[in-house]
């Protein structure tokens, strides 16, 4: 049985959040937003070690009381200048062996659920592949012109907003990215650096609950499904 491990990117500035603290750490209820997603990730008993990656001039991370983490998390001052580089980088640090399962993470997302985490291992565990929680497109969807008006109605069917956990074997990935990063393409996610080595990753259907906290507006959201979820 492979083992499963799960790596959190939190290196990244949240500019579009426009704060000065760097949104992985905004307090939600309490906590900072990370803290969501790695102690859902750490709560998990399927998933071995929980990687985060910070930047390495990361001051805020030990601030804070990570006791209900347990012994599984570990911090990496790894971060790099996108998102493909601090995985890349985090995998290399890790010391993963190639074969052994990584559950790719969002510090971003905090309202992941346990019942998310158990479907992706369920139904990709003995994938060649591996694949991503996602969500059918459920808005019509419109093509801008330069002028922003509406150019053309793009079909929805068959289109589906990916979000993450992301999971792929630790040396596939590791690969996928280092080619990624080297060809200068900008891959936003793990998937589409493996869809460039030719490969189709499974599709495993979420909710919209676990969505990217982007926004100022979207904090509150967040704020309210996770108090309920207490
Ligand atoms: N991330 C990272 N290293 C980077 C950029 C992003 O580890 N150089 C992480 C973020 O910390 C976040 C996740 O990747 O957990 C998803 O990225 P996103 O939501 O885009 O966060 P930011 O890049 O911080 O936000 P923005 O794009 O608004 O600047
Ligand atoms: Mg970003």
């Amino acid at each position: 049985m492979s083992e499963f491990n799960a790596l959190v990117p939190a290196a990244g500035f949240g500019a579009r959040m426009g704060n000065e603290l760097p949104k992985q750490y905004l307090p939600i209820a309490g906590q900072p937003m990370i803290w969501y997603a790695l102690n859902t990730l750490c709560s998990n008993s399927q998933i071995k070690t929980v990687f985060v990656v910070l930047a390495p001039e990361d001051s805020q991370f030990q601030q804070y009381d990570w006791s209900a983490c347990g012994d599984k998390l570990q911090p990496l001052f790894c971060g790099g200048d996108t998102r493909a580089e601090s995985v890349a980088n985090g995998l290399l640090v890790s010391e993963l062996e190639p074969d052994e399962w990584v559950l790719v993470h969002d510090a971003a997302r905090p309202c992941l659920t346990q019942a998310h985490l158990n479907k992706m291992i369920d139904e990709l565990h003995d994938d060649t592949v591996g694949g991503i929680l996602a969500v059918p497109v459920a808005d019509t969807l419109k093509r801008s012109d330069a002028m922003q008006r509406i150019e053309c109605t793009e079909p929805r069917e068959k289109l589906w907003q990916a979000q993450t956990p992301q999971m792929f074997r630790a040396g596939l990935l590791a690969l996928a990215l280092q080619q990624a990063v080297q060809s200068g393409k900008s891959v936003t996610d793990e998937a589409s650096a493996v869809e460039a080595m030719g490969l189709q990753p499974k599709l495993v259907e979420g909710d919209s609950s676990n969505f990217k906290v982007t926004y100022p507006q979207d904090i509150r959201l967040a704020e309210l499904l996770l108090q309920e979820g207490k």
